[in-house]
């Protein structure tokens, strides 16, 4: 029926409204990206009225987009609705932990379930469409980009994209309170050289296949009815121009029957790549490579038409990038209404909902991870323990909310002071210390980090002296990550490793709270520093969250989705690498594979993260039926050995010992998360299968490969129980 009624509508449309179709504009200026030829709103209104949008992005409340879609349907000749994409990346108003932070829960559940909410609050405000979920794997923490994703690891991360996916959109993507999804950036933006921002991509198809492109095939079989492309060239290509990635891999490999949508400007920058001289030749290639809609770009806009009527474009390739973007359209059920997105009672309603703070606290404790705990210093007792509490970032109710969160109001986030003043027995001193981030915060500027004023320094080093435990909250501000937040540093900005050593000095019953968006290199800390929680960016309910964290209220079971470095020299880290011919050391000499001025081991592994109570592996059976039912059956025992109810996220590895092409030494491919009570025991178990066991060739078919493989169980990637089998 959607096709009938797409086909019947696509009979009706000029050229120029087809290529209308096919353009997205900003409602608002500078917010992502530099918009080139904007041509202001003017031009904007007039060609809504044409019929010369698709869609829109960055219009948002229910006013403002009834009064553009009001123009779309009632004031051009066929009336066709707008898609209104926002990027709802964390939540919309009330917001979630940034998506790394998520992605650190391995609660596949509670993922879906913030997506949801995400998605209520933002179609009650008439979005039809996120941006989201990004999906890119990424193994540099230099990349600001990192705290949208899911990390390092291909199989979680596809996952998580499945997870997102059907948060966002639902079981019925016409309910009014589902919206579209977008999985981006396709392909290889998370591997931008030297993890420096739009850089160029050189990937072997090796990893494209096994590392980059699982997530989005994951995404694509959760049904999700956009993808975006990204900025990088991958391997000579810009991906806008892509061909391989977009028709041969995406539209005709997958069958993806959904539209791809360029990121900002990315038509345009085919020219700065050097691969298009002109606007013309630049619509040329994206239209040729399958690149169906235009983001702000202004060149669909301007070059199609010509040429489609110098013959110079088939008509057949616009013909299928409109069909796709109408099919999108029918079945957010656009057509039926196009003004059920949006209701300013319900807009009111859901965007302050105590449901969804309650929502988004649950998501925010399970998020935090638990890096270090010895001398148990936590939890905090809850009375006669007096608590310093130190550091400019414990009272900031910005910073938490993290990078993209244009929706949510400024200065809303729980501070961890507000959290931890909620828990009244004790006595708690707070010194914000230096101020650490001096300039705006705003999501343009860089932020000008604080290294020569001492002032509050002496006083924070005066509070820590006097307390039993400090508590302290170091880390990189919520704009230093995201989009066009790369960093060649990745220890503590500004003053704060100082500080650090200094309150160190004085009382080492330190709690640090690391705030950030990406693995910092805290080197000095893990040494040094007793306990060390994670607390990422956190959203709206951050400090609630850190202060039950803290305070032994929750029982932290967060588990690192990407590798920490000792330092930034050793990006690319990550847990699944490659043997390599010399692997160790094997006699006293220095001709193996390694660095001879850091440890060879990353300071916290992929997968790590404790909790207040104790875990214990045992009695690994491996059963392969391999040969006659193609599976192979792992079970093992997890017991809690500890004295507190608590969650654990048991992890089992693979690797294939002998392949046709070099394989990782260990790969993530099963998880649990499992809650027991003291002593108690469940046995887990786990089925592979051909999915799980096999591997792209460097012919890019999907083979298992039989012989020798290993099983690893545990708590993170430094697994505690060791199997093994033969696949025949
Ligand atoms: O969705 C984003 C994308 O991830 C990066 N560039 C801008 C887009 C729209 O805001």
């Amino acid at each position: 029926r959607v096709e009938q009624k797409v086909d019947s509508l696509l009979a009706l449309m000029t050229v120029e409204e087809k290529v209308g179709q096919m353009n997205l504009y900003n409602g608002f200026w500078n917010v992502t990206g530099p918009a080139p030829e904007h041509g202001g709103a003017a031009i904007k209104y007039k060609h809504l009225k044409n019929g010369w949008v698709g869609a829109m992005l960055n219009v948002r409340g229910t006013e403002e987009v009834n009064k553009v879609q009001r123009i779309a349907v009632e004031e051009s000749r066929l009336g066709i609705p707008l898609l209104i994409g926002f990027d709802v990346i964390h939540g919309y108003k009330t917001l979630s932990p940034i998506p790394l932070a998520e992605s650190a829960s391995w609660d596949l559940e509670a993922i879906k379930a913030s997506a949801r909410i995400a998605a209520i609050e933002a179609s009650s405000a008439g979005i039809n469409w996120t941006f989201a979920p990004m999906v890119d794997v990424s193994r540099d923490a230099r990349w600001g980009r990192v705290m949208e994703g899911a990390g390092e690891d291909p199989f979680l991360g596809s996952l998580i994209a499945t997870a997102r996916v059907n948060g966002f959109q639902g079981t019925n993507l016409s309910d009014a309170n589902t919206i579209a999804a977008c999985a981006k950036h396709f392909a290889g933006y998370g591997f931008a050289e030297a993890g420096k921002e739009y850089n160029t991509v050189d990937v072997g198809l090796s990893t494209l296949y096994n590392t980059i492109l699982p997530p989005f095939k994951a995404a694509e079989e959760a049904g999700v009815k956009t993808f975006m492309n990204s900025f990088n060239d991958l391997n000579g290509v810009p991906v806008t121009a892509s061909e391989f990635l977009q028709r041969d891999i995406l539209k005709n490999g997958w069958d993806f029957n959904g539209f791809v949508v360029s990121d900002w400007a990315s038509m345009n920058e085919l020219i700065s790549w050097g691969v298009a001289k002109d606007k013309k030749e630049a619509a040329k290639l994206a239209i040729t490579a399958g690149s169906d809609m235009d983001m702000e770009g202004h060149v669909y806009i301007k070059a199609l038409v010509d040429l489609i009527n110098e013959g110079t474009v088939d008509i057949e390739l616009l013909n299928d990038a409109v069909r796709r973007i109408l099919r999108v359209k029918y079945e957010l059920g656009l057509f039926d209404n196009p003004y059920k997105y949006g209701n300013k009672i319900d807009e009111e309603k859901r965007t302050s909902s105590q449901a969804h703070h309650e929502s988004v606290l649950d998501m925010a404790k399970k998020s935090i991870v638990l890096l270090k705990n010895e001398g148990q210093l936590l939890p905090l007792k809850k009375k006669g323990q007096r608590i310093a509490l130190i550091g400019d970032l414990a009272n900031d109710k910005s910073s938490p909310l993290g990078s993209w969160r244009l929706a949510s109001d400024e200065e809303t986030a729980v501070s961890v002071l507000e959290g931890m003043q909620k828990y009244k027995s004790n006595t708690l001193s707070f010194s914000k210390g230096p101020v650490v981030f001096k300039g705006t915060s705003t999501f343009l500027k860089e932020l000008d980090i604080n290294t020569t004023d001492y002032t509050g320094f002496k006083e924070a080093v005066e509070t820590a002296k006097n307390a039993d435990v400090v508590v302290m909250v170091l880390g990189e501000h919520g704009f230093q990550s995201g989009e066009g937040r790369s960093r060649t540093n990745l220890q503590l900005p500004g003053l704060q490793q100082e500080l650090l050593e200094k309150v160190y000095e004085v009382n080492q019953n330190i709690v640090l709270v690391l705030n950030n968006g990406r693995p910092l290199a805290i080197t000095w800390a893990a040494e040094h520093i007793p306990t060390i929680v994670e607390a990422w960016q956190l959203g709206t309910e951050t400090g609630n969250a850190v202060a039950q964290v803290l305070y032994g209220d929750y029982n932290p079971s967060g588990k690192l989705p990407m590798t920490f470095p000792r330092n930034v020299g050793q990006v690319p880290i990550y847990y699944n690498y490659k043997n390599t011919g010399r692997p160790i050391d094997k006699d006293n000499n220095v001709f193996y594979s390694h660095y001879s001025d850091v440890e060879k081991t990353p300071l916290f592994v992929f997968g790590h993260g404790l909790s207040y109570t104790e875990f214990e592996y045992s009695n690994l059976k491996v059963t392969n039926t391999y040969k006659t039912n193609k599976e192979v059956t792992v079970t093992f025992d997890l017991k809690n050995v500890g004295n507190r109810t608590g969650k654990e996220v048991a992890q089992l590895y693979i690797r294939d010992l002998v392949g046709s092409i070099t394989r990782p030494i260990k790969e993530l491919k099963g998880f649990k998360l499992v809650e027991l009570k003291p002593g108690e025991t469940e046995k887990i178990t786990f089925v592979l299968s051909s999915k799980e066991l096999g591997f792209y060739n460097n012919k890019q078919q999907f083979n298992v490969e039989l012989g020798d493989f290993k099983i690893f169980i545990g708590g993170s990637s430094e697994t505690v129980l060791e199997g093994d089998f033969i696949l025949k």
